[in-house]
């Protein structure tokens, strides 16, 4: 296979870091690697649509602002552009893929390919298998999401908060988060609409039913900010099509691409950090004998899984067939 120059916009966020760590692990075979950001410093130069053009696969871990600024331009001039931002996620002939859940729906026509919300994907993963055995009738979920979800700057505002509350402070501070996270939880992320959901709440819901190909599907979402670095975790309760088991949906799991399933015991943050597969753990019946209502618990590393390992992924899926 032969190699590919790519650009990072976004190189020193987060998500824009993991990519590049990503890339390296996964040996993706890469020829020059170009990091771009808001502005230019020691190796990052600055994000301009010139300085993009020689790069035939440009990915964007920034913001909306600049994903729809040069994106667009970029796609027209026959680059493949893999972006993170919420931009243009529910376009319609745009895929909106996780490579393990629906690598069909990607065509050598495509150059555009939006990487979905990280929430959203670590369901995705944990509920396509469900799907694939039962059929899914409705999705509701709570999540218990980290604070680098929310960039760099939600990262330094938990890490300063659980240090002034170390040293004595009563409040700590608040900018980035509705309220402080440190020693809280935070039931809100993005803005509330007309109907009482947030932002978040309608990307899960939204972005689920597209990325499983289910556009009817009951989804919905109560989004919650809580003090943890990386990775997120779900609380899902799902009704299935048709009657089944715990032991039938247990077996769907197990192998699962991109699933690690665990039978017994519980899994946490902390356990994932730094890993690519999302586990499921705590899968059973709502109630006793129930044939179509049960529960699981779902973890992932949203900076890899939810974002920057997606990213990758996606790029390895053009490459193997040849389409970059
Ligand atoms: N964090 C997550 O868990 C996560 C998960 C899924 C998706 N996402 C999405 O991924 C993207 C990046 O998020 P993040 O969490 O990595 O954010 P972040 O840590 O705040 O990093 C933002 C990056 O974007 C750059 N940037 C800002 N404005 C720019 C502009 N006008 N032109 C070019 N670069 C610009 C910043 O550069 P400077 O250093 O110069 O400011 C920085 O490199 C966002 O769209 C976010 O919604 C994030």
């Amino acid at each position: 296979m032969s190699s590919v120059d790519v650009a990072i916009v976004g190189a020193t966020g987060v998500v824009g870091e993991t990519i590049l760590r990503v890339l390296e692990e996964r040996r993706v075979p890469v020829g020059r690697v170009g990091r771009f950001a808001s502005r230019a410093r020691d190796g990052v130069e600055a994000t301009t649509l010139d300085a993009l053009a020689p790069y035939p696969v440009v990915f964007f871990a920034s913001t909306e602002d600049a994903s729809a600024e040069y994106a667009p331009s970029l796609v027209d001039r026959g680059a493949i552009v893999i972006d993170n931002s919420a931009t243009f996620r529910m376009a319609e002939d745009v895929p909106l893929v996780i490579p393990e859940v629906n690598p069909g729906d990607v065509t050598r026509d495509h150059r555009l390919f939006p990487v979905a919300n990280c929430t959203a994907i670590i369901l995705c993963t944990a509920l396509a298998p469900l799907r694939d055995a039962a059929g899914l009738r409705s999705v509701r979920v709570a999540t218990y999401q980290a604070a680098s979800g929310a960039g760099r700057a939600g990262l330094d505002e938990l890490l300063a908060g659980e240090r002034a509350l170390v040293s004595g402070a009563t409040e700590p501070p608040a900018a980035v988060f509705p309220r402080a996270l440190a020693r809280n939880v935070v039931p809100q992320i993005g803005s509330f609409d007309a109907s009482g959901y947030t932002g978040e709440e309608r990307k899960v819901r939204e972005e689920t039913r597209k990325m499983l190909g289910l556009p009817s599907l009951r989804v919905s979402a109560t989004t919650v900010r809580v003090p943890v670095r990386t990775a997120h975790s779900e609380a899902v309760w799902f009704e299935t099509e048709r009657a089944t088991s715990v032991e039938e949906l247990a077996h769907a799991c197990e192998g699962a691409p991109g699933v690690v399933f665990h039978r017994d015991g519980i899994v946490t943050p902390r356990d994932v950090e730094g890993t690519d597969l999302v586990h499921v753990a705590r899968l059973h019946a709502e109630e006793d004998g129930a044939t179509h209502h049960f529960m699981l618990w779902c973890v992932g590393d949203q900076l890899r899984k939810g974002a920057a390992t997606n990213a990758v992924q996606i790029l390895e899926l053009l490459l193997e067939r040849g389409y970059v």
